[in-house]
């Protein structure tokens, strides 16, 4: 995924930082990992190349690594995260169809980040309410007995209310400039 403006400088330094911490120990792979994850919110192919080149370990041992354990992210966490359960329940019940809902319209696959870093979405084990399956996480809100057309009508109020919000700006800005105009006439 394409780094943001930035980032790989943030990505750099925050490695560096967790290296420092723990020392140049091979040994200490994984705690090193979880430690970047913690800080990133998730792993970065460039901090896995990064690490692999300060620990002179093979860099496909790094990705091994960061690949088999599914504790670790390899994508961004958008910024809103569709958790889909594929508990037993949710799964009897129609979470599969619900997934492939989310990535029809996503146009991503399980476990990836949209390229605007806007929606992920993520496979969950039983999130605790059975009851109401199929679930799905909406950041930390419970949707219950979702159907596809959930899926459709959950994405459409994220889509309003990012229009809302880019208008608010748009006006804000106007305003700030109207009253700099005002201003240089006075
Ligand atoms: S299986 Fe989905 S909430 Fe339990």
């Amino acid at each position: 995924m394409a780094l943001l403006e930035g980032e790989a400088e943030i990505i750099q330094a925050e490695v560096e930082a967790v290296l420092q911490k723990h020392g140049v120990d091979s040994g200490k792979l994984i705690p090193i990992l979880q430690d970047v994850q913690t800080r990133l919110g998730y792993l970065p192919q460039e901090a896995m190349l990064q690490i692999a080149e300060a620990l002179k370990i093979p860099e496909v041992e790094v990705y091994g690594v960061g690949t088999f354990y599914n504790q670790f992210r390899l994508n961004p966490p958008g910024k809103h995260r569709f958790k889909v359960c594929m508990g037993t329940a949710c799964h009897m019940a129609g979470g599969k169809i619900i997934m492939e809902s989310f990535e029809r319209r996503l146009e991503i696959k399980e476990g990836e980040t949209t390229p605007d870093r806007e929606f992920s979405l993520e496979r969950v084990a039983c999130v605790g309410c059975c009851a109401l399956a199929p679930v799905v996480v909406v950041d930390e809100e419970v949707e219950a007995k979702v159907r596809p057309t959930r899926v459709d009508g959950i994405l459409l109020g994220f889509e309003m209310q990012k229009k809302a919000s880019e208008k608010q700006k748009r006006q804000e800005t106007g305003a700030e400039k109207q009253q700099e105009e005002e201003g240089r006439e006075q």
